[in-house]
């Protein structure tokens, strides 16, 4: 298989940061929606933009086959690295999660961790995660999105998704995103929710998480 591809999205400086830091700086706390957002899978899954290839070692063995999708040529060496060590069969290949390379209905699961902040047409996306899965399927998702409207961290959010100034360091994340929303519109249902805060209001702009199921009908 072609290690590159015409899909493919080069941050060299985020890419080797984040590496760097989900070896390293990782908290407790991430690892435990890690290990929520794998638990319960089962057959093919894709995973979306798995950068470094820091969720492998959480999905549980009944998950047969992990298809792992990424475009950043740097994060995807460390998946691919990340994947002979991983307790379940996970193959990783290059692509984009708006033209993902594989057959409609093909996986029982998708799995998204902070991912749909930074994908430029998110809309796009998810209709092509629902094309992918079977009917029925899951997206698995842990994801920061947009605080509620009309908070000042709210338009701290929108000030810097405005500028572009966060996009800029942060390999093209957005903060103000409705990804739950979104994720409806592109006719899932959700299952289960719950929302996470991490850190200080206006500090952290990234502090609202969504760890979720959402379901395709059957
Ligand atoms: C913040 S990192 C998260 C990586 C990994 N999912 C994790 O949880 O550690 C964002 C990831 O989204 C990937 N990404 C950005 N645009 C994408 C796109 N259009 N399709 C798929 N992945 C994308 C980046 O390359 C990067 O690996």
């Amino acid at each position: 298989m072609s290690a590159t591809s015409p899909h493919d999205r080069a941050h060299p400086l985020f890419a080797r940061a984040w590496a760097a830091a989900m070896v390293r700086l990782q908290p407790g706390s991430m690892l435990e929606q890690r290990d929520a957002l794998a638990a319960g899978l089962h057959g093919t899954v894709v995973e979306v933009g798995c950068g470094s290839g820091t969720a492998f070692r959480h999905y549980p063995p009944e998950v047969e086959r992990v298809i792992a999708i990424e475009p950043e040529p740097y994060l995807r060496r460390q998946a691919m690295r990340a994947a002979a060590w991983a307790p379940v069969r996970v193959e990783v290949r290059p692509g984009v999660a708006e033209h993902l390379p594989l057959d409609d209905a093909s996986v029982d699961a998708a799995v998204c961790s902070l991912v749909l902040c930074s994908v430029p047409d998110q809309a796009a996306a998810l209709t092509e995660i629902a094309r992918v899965l079977r009917p029925g399927g899951e997206l698995r998702y842990y994801e920061h999105v947009a605080e509620p409207a009309g908070t000042l961290s709210r338009r701290a959010q929108d000030l810097l998704d405005a500028t572009g100034a966060w996009a800029a360091i942060g390999g093209g994340c957005h903060v103000a995103r409705d990804t739950a929303a979104a994720i409806r519109t592109a006719g899932f249902t959700i299952d289960r929710e719950r929302t996470e805060t991490l850190g200080p209001p206006l500090i952290v702009p990234v502090r609202r998480h969504l760890l979720g199921v959402a379901r395709l009908p059957a």
